[in-house]
């Protein structure tokens, strides 16, 4: 099966990405063909600064690879590096009806948030076609949010396949319904706008205590027994423990010797292990950025043969010379 997966470089991961999208995706490339790409002309859509862009486009590249992204088993490129893309929006943009994007709720969202509305926002959803439709995908794991551009694809997919015959394969989307909403430091959806988020790669230990220091929990007086339900310090602690573990810190929660702050400790120190390798591999990324460009190269070297091959198929199908 070809899976596609478009990472959008928007600054630093936090345990709900990790647990909501990247660990998924990260499992998926033992099962699966998959292909993942930093969709940076994506990113310019909403950019403004030039040397901000490159820079979140590279700590994706090295966050990505350090979380487990496989380069022997998983295509990982840039999209920029695979120019191919921007000749199949244009072309796609033909068989693209103004009123499919017009209701496209991302981009309403986007400019009622003070985005200024241009042509790149309003046909980000004809390049997430093309990116999808260059190398005949057939599913496509997504956030809720980005089910309707998938849509979008098989839609302008479709209306080309009825005029000039069967080239593209229609992507379906995959919403992993089991993945749950992660908390975060108030109990609500941990988010990077909610600044409730806690990042994966804190710089120290420390840092990362005071953090877990932050977590809502009640005032339960210490001698009392605690209700692990409920706990936004358990809920979290639990995304790192096996059944074993778990009922090991649930008959903690029920002594009442411990307070909520041990089990921030604990917490902190649950988080720092699970990351202490991917910290490791980011380090030795950030030291030596040639591998890290080496990665993408040879991925896009990959992608590109196989552009190549869609767009002749293209180009003959719609009379480019
Ligand atoms: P944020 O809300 O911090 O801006 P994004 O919208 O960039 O996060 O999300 C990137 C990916 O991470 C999406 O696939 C999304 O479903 C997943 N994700 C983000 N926050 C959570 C969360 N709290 N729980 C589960 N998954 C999440
Ligand atoms: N729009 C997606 C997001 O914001 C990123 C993306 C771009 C993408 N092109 C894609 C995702 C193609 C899947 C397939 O998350």
């Amino acid at each position: 099966m070809r899976v596609l997966t478009g990472i959008q470089a928007s600054g630093k991961l936090h345990i709900g990405n990790y647990f909501g999208a990247m660990k998924p995706m990260i499992e998926l490339q033992e099962k699966e063909e998959l292909f993942t790409f930093i969709a940076n002309y994506h990113s310019l859509t909403t950019s403004k600064d030039a040397k901000l862009l490159k820079q979140l486009t590279f700590d994706a590249a090295v966050d990505y690879l350090a979380l487990g992204i496989d380069p022997n088993k998983t295509t990982f490129w840039l999209q920029s590096d695979v120019p191919q893309v921007l000749e199949l929006y244009w072309i796609l943009s033909k068989f693209t009806p103004m009123g499919l994007l017009e209701r496209a709720h991302s981009y309403k969202d986007k400019v009622a948030k003070g985005i200024t509305a241009n042509h790149a926002l309003f046909s980000y959803p004809v390049l997430m076609a093309a990116d999808i439709l260059l190398l005949d995908t057939q599913k496509v794991p997504v956030g809720k949010d980005q089910i309707q551009h998938v849509e979008m694809t098989r839609d302008i997919a479709t209306k080309f396949n009825n005029e000039y015959g069967e080239i593209f394969t229609l992507p379906e989307h995959v919403v992993n319904e089991n993945v749950a909403t992660i908390p975060g430091i108030d109990g609500q959806k941990m988010s990077k706008s909610y600044d409730n988020a806690i990042d994966i790669f804190m710089e120290t230990e420390k840092k990362l205590q005071k953090r877990c220091n932050k977590i809502v929990s009640s005032s339960t007086p210490l001698g009392e027994p605690l209700e692990y339900e409920g706990c936004n310090i358990y809920n979290l602690a639990s995304l790192f423990l096996d059944d074993n573990r778990k009922a090991e810190l649930q008959a903690r929660y029920k002594t009442g010797e411990e307070g909520y702050g041990h089990f921030k400790q604990y917490l902190k120190g649950l988080i720092w292990d699970e990351f202490a390798e991917a910290r490791a591999k980011r380090k030795e990324y950030i030291n030596n950025p040639d591998v890290v460009k080496d990665i993408l190269s040879d991925g896009a070297k990959k992608m590109r043969i196989i552009a190549d091959a869609k767009m002749v198929q293209v180009r003959e199908s719609v009379g480019i010379l």
